[in-house]
């Protein structure tokens, strides 16, 4: 067996961005024939927590897992699948339904923000999402979770349950605590409108975030138009603080060419944007542009990506069904 297993999830819901690729995906990519096994779902259940068009949300699910194949994840080296194709991830959920607080719950900062204004009428699946996400992680007992910033805080809670579920069933060592692994220059990639806000999908802007799907000129566009200040780069990395945009893009151009902000400050120190950001949208187009035709060219063969991702759920399941069934027979199901 593996000593580390790896999990993490994308929702099929719409085009990624650079902030899921540089906060999500490269890093998957990058742990994956590093001795550990590496597990990536595309979480579809997650995605029906707020209304889909049964029709999108087939061909977002293809999409997604055609994007991760693009990026470089292997079905040899890596498990890749759906998550509603392995049914112990809804079983598991409903026995942590029953382990985790309400209160808990009502601490996630994430679902304030997805439910908005209308909180009386966001789905229970909304609220509960969360715990689904645990019980993705706990049901592979997985020990290392990449992930972005945003997903810190449900990270904290995947190991809340997983302590109360060994102690409520007396059984000390049954799920591990899950490593959240939240590392690099790129965990955090911010709006390039607005440095308060981090990149998103939802974003009404097409400004703001760059696809995986852009062609060239649309994201050398959008890193021309990304908010900086009137200052050059400084001479070092600590004066990127307090300056959101020249901090967001320093960090993109650091994650694309796997440097700290450290060194690529060393390299600018002193020179204006209007030269780093022509640098940079280079950078960005030689590093994203081909996944995006490697995408087109995956998503001809859709047969093909439904067998991988048939063949990854198989290999999911033989590992989610025991562990699913022992958390049964320990609660006296
Ligand atoms: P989104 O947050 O865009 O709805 P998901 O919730 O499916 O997408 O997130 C997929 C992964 O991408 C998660 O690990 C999340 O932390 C990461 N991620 C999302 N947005 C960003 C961002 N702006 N910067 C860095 N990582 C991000
Ligand atoms: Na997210």
């Amino acid at each position: 067996g593996h000593a580390h297993r790896v999990f993490s999830g994308v929702q099929p819901t719409g085009n990624l961005h650079l902030g899921n690729y540089l906060g999500a995906v490269k890093r998957f990519v990058e742990m994956q024939g590093r001795g550990a096994e590496t597990l990536y779902c595309v979480v579809d259940l997650h995605a029906i927590t707020v209304p889909q068009k049964p029709a999108e949300l087939r061909g977002a699910i293809r999409e997604l897992t055609a994007a991760f194949l693009a990026c470089g994840l292997d079905p040899e080296r890596s498990i890749i699948f759906n998550q509603s194709q392995v049914p112990a991830h809804a079983e598991l959920a409903w026995l942590f339904n029953c382990v985790a607080r309400i209160g808990w719950l009502n601490r996630m900062t994430q679902f304030k923000e997805k439910a908005g204004k209308d909180r009386e009428g966001a789905s229970v699946g909304l609220y509960a999402y969360p715990v689904l996400m645990a019980a993705d992680i706990l049901v592979y007992k997985a020990t290392h979770v990449p992930v972005g910033e945003d997903q810190k805080q449900h990270l904290e809670l995947a190991r809340d349950i997983a302590a109360k579920f060994n102690l409520d069933f007396e059984a000390p060592d049954y799920f591990p605590q899950p490593e959240p692994m939240i590392e690099g220059p790129a965990t955090r990639v911010m709006s390039l409108r607005d440095g308060t806000k981090k990149m998103s999908k939802s974003d009404p802007s097409d400004l703001s975030r760059i696809n995986l799907t852009d062609d060239a000129d649309a994201i050398a566009l959008k890193i021309r138009k990304a908010q900086t200040d009137p200052e050059p780069l400084p001479e070092t990395v600590d004066g990127l603080a307090g300056r959101p945009g020249a901090d967001n893009l320093v960090g993109v151009y650091a994650a694309l060419t796997d440097r700290t902000k450290a060194d690529v400050v060393a390299e600018w120190a002193g020179k204006p944007f209007s030269a780093f950001k022509p640098a940079l949208a280079d950078l960005a187009v030689q590093k994203v542009a081909p996944i995006a035709g490697r995408m087109r060219d995956l998503l001809a063969d859709p047969g093909h990506i439904d067998a991988v991702l048939a063949n990854g759920a198989e290999r999911a399941s033989a590992i989610a069904e025991p562990v699913a069934r022992g958390a049964y027979d320990l609660a006296g199901l």
